[in-house]
């Protein structure tokens, strides 16, 4: 398995690379049960929108492959976790080939099996052309902001905003990536850090707090980030904290740009009030580590997402192009063409 690649199936397996060791070990998890990855999801040792859509994928072809009731297992795989709207993306496309199949049991199995390899090689394909659909938009020696981890970790592999500062990188650009560091699960100080580590690319790791005075000091050239769900006005929900990075850049005149797959987006939202947002356990800001950093008693909140309104984003980047605003016009029409396959 490539240093980054977040999931692979190996025949009768799933191998994911647990991201809650990183960046201690690189540990890989096999599964074999869709049980076993609605966990990975739900404990978050697979995440990232489309790197949890491509495994809930495989977690059905599991299912099929072990001759288990499809339906409970599509079930088990939707409640594993509710904003990225990836996840559901990805059950309904598995769910349009076994409902209703009517070949054999191992046919079908087979054909989930490749249905599934499709979702996860196109994600890679995809991320590439964001990539390079963005590359027009990043100046020279660029200094860019980014949140969470959006990197091959978080996709199949390559990623949707690392991936775009990445491409940057590899076409010479001497870009600088700002990382937050994304409390409370710090995917950017360990994931995103890791990931630009590994690759060479040069960045400095910030806490969340910090962007505001960055952008201020530094001259920041623009923000990108990744999404969760898209609704159809353009309101996206993404990392928690992505809300007020979108607000500061507002404020300090830097283009905020939202990178993500068209499968990202979800038109059937029609706005961000409709996004569900998860509220993940306490211990999570409670604790740094083992210490517990919040005082016994004290009421914690822990958000995962927030949601940021359409008219702070510069502009969605997805596979098949650029969406501008007015949204409501510019999102249908690339899903269109996503669905047509042109890019
Ligand atoms: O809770 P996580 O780590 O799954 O959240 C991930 C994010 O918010 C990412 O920014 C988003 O999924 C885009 S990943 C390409």
């Amino acid at each position: 398995m490539s240093t980054f690649r977040s999931i692979e199936w190996q025949g009768d397996r799933l191998v994911l690379l647990d991201q809650r060791r990183i960046p201690e070990e690189k540990v890989y998890l096999e599964l074999f049960t869709p049980e076993e990855v609605a966990q990975a999801i739900r404990e978050m040792a697979v995440r990232g929108a489309p790197a949890i859509g491509a495994a809930a994928a495989f977690g059905i072809a599991l299912a099929a492959l072990r001759g288990e009731d499809l339906v409970e297992a599509d079930k088990v795989l939707r409640a594993s976790r509710p904003t990225a709207v990836n996840l559901f993306w990805a059950l309904d496309r598995m769910k349009r080939i076994w409902e209703g199949y009517e070949g054999s049991p191992e046919a079908l199995a087979q054909r989930l099996v490749e249905e599934a390899q499709k979702i996860a090689e196109e994600d890679v394909e995809a991320n590439k052309r964001i990539g390079r659909h963005a590359l027009p938009l990043i100046p020279d020696e660029a200094k860019i902001l980014h949140h969470c981890n959006t990197g091959s970790l978080a996709t199949v592999d390559y990623g949707t905003a690392l991936g775009i500062i990445r491409i940057a990188h590899e076409a010479g650009k001497k870009v600088h990536a700002f990382l937050d560091e994304t409390r409370p699960r710090l995917q950017g100080a360990r994931l995103s850090a890791f990931e630009m580590n590994e690759l060479g690319i040069p960045h400095t790791v910030i806490v969340d707090g910090a962007s505001g005075h960055v952008m201020k000091t530094f001259g920041i050239d623009l923000v990108v980030v990744g999404a969760d769900r898209i609704a159809r006005n353009g309101d996206t929900a993404n990392k928690i904290g992505t809300y007020n990075l979108a607000i500061a850049a507002r404020y300090h005149g830097v283009p905020f740009y939202v990178a993500a797959p068209t499968s990202t987006i979800d038109l059937k939202t029609r706005t961000g009030a409709e996004i569900p947002i998860e509220e993940r356990a306490p211990e999570e800001v409670a604790y740094c580590g083992p210490v517990r950093v919040v005082p016994e008693g004290s009421p914690v909140y822990n958000p995962a997402f927030d949601v940021t309104p359409a008219e702070l984003i510069t502009a969605i980047i997805t596979e098949v192009g650029i969406a501008y605003p007015p949204f409501e016009e510019s999102l249908p029409a690339l899903v269109a063409k996503a669905q047509g396959g042109r890019a």
